[in-house]
């Protein structure tokens, strides 16, 4: 399906982003990456670019006109520019994670407007979900698609950002036929992902020898890492298969505490030590793992790289590609900024 179709990709110089470009253009799509490269680097997709394998704008897409340029005349936009990171950077800044509403709808608004492209493919979240049925990490809960609804209680500003996209892109469906598909992605893990994230911050601490060995939280609380790669295949299938704007989740049903993850991450990196629990530090919910029924039945996806695979194949590419001395000077901030 994807040979020769002009693909955009929205935010395409981001950790998922630049994975996914690649695999399209190893299906022979024809790509144009629009990001402003505010978290996202150029380096991922350098060698592409090079090789006049793709099509990169430096551009702001909350300005309609670059949104125009960007989704004019493509068959598949995938949107996944946003103003987002890990825990520390969604929990203490909503305003920034606010920019996503006009982000969001600029996008979409180009999309509608310049009569095309063929479907949207948009990178949602997790934090759509109710926090308030994620508090009790003794229930075995599996999040289904259907528990996002009334009474609303996202996950803070970048939640409810990435809810008012859904609902708009299912309001353009309903109103405009506009073709979309929203991909409830659940955190992911991989090459190039940074230490905002809960799993690469535990990695850099063990790779500098962090004594104690720090973790946000009391540690019970409970998530599901999916690997990048089977995140890239969700989205590529929701693109093949999804059309009237239905969310699906895609994420493992793992269910892991980070007490558990970081103990993995100490051995797999030879370094023992003990676990200093920060409860005063920004948590997020006690229990967030998805139930991926629905996107087995719907694209026939499951997640073939199992957690304790995708975390070693991270470890490995950090180790490679990082210096200590410079983890170590950059570390404390990396963990709340993008
Ligand atoms: N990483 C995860 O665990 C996770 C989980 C759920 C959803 N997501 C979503 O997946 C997408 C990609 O996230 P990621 O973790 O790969 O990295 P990311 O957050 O760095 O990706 C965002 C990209 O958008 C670009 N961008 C931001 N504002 C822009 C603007 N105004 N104009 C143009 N480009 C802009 C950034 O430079 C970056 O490349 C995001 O939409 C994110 O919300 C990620």
């Amino acid at each position: 399906m994807w040979k020769n179709l002009k693909v955009c990709v929205t935010g395409g110089a981001s950790f998922i982003g630049s994975h996914l470009v690649e695999a399209l253009v190893h299906r022979g799509a024809k790509v144009f990456v629009a990001d402003n490269l505010s978290s996202g680097k150029l380096a991922y997709l350098q060698p592409l670019i090079d090789q006049g394998l793709i099509k990169f704008s430096d551009c702001d897409l909350r300005w309609g006109k670059n949104c125009f340029t960007a989704v004019r005349h493509r068959d598949v936009v995938f949107h996944l520019a946003a103003d987002h990171g890990g825990r520390g950077y969604v929990d203490l800044h909503q305003a920034a994670c606010a920019t996503n509403l006009g982000l969001d709808s600029a996008v979409f608004r180009a999309c509608l407007k310049s009569h095309g492209p063929g479907k949207i493919v948009f990178a949602s979240s997790g934090c759509v979900y109710p926090n308030y049925l994620q508090t009790d990490p003794k229930k075995e809960l599996y999040l289904t698609e259907d528990m996002v609804g009334p009474p609303y209680d996202s996950d803070g500003m970048y939640g409810y950002a990435k809810l008012m996209a859904e609902k708009t892109l299912q309001a353009f469906h309903q109103d405009h036929k506009l073709k979309s598909a929203s991909c409830r992605i659940f955190t992911v893990i991989g090459p190039r992902m940074k230490e905002d994230h809960a799993i690469c911050a535990m990695i850099a601490r063990a790779f500098i020898r962090q004594a104690p060995f720090e973790i946000w939280g009391s540690g019970n609380q409970i998530r599901n890492w999916t690997y990048v790669s089977d995140v890239v295949r969700g989205l590529l299938l929701a693109a093949e298969k999804i059309e009237h704007g239905t969310a699906v989740n895609i994420g493992t049903m793992e269910r892991t505490t980070v007490l558990e993850a970081a103990a993995q991450v100490c051995t797999l990196l030879g370094h023992a030590t003990g676990i200093y629990a920060r409860p005063d530090m920004p948590t997020g919910p006690l229990n967030r793992v998805a139930d991926n029924r629905l996107a087995q039945q719907l694209l026939g996806w499951v997640p073939e790289v199992p957690f304790s695979d995708g975390l070693r194949k991270t470890i490995e590419w950090y180790v490679q590609t990082h210096t200590r001395d410079g983890v170590a000077g950059r570390l404390e901030r990396a963990l709340t900024e993008r």
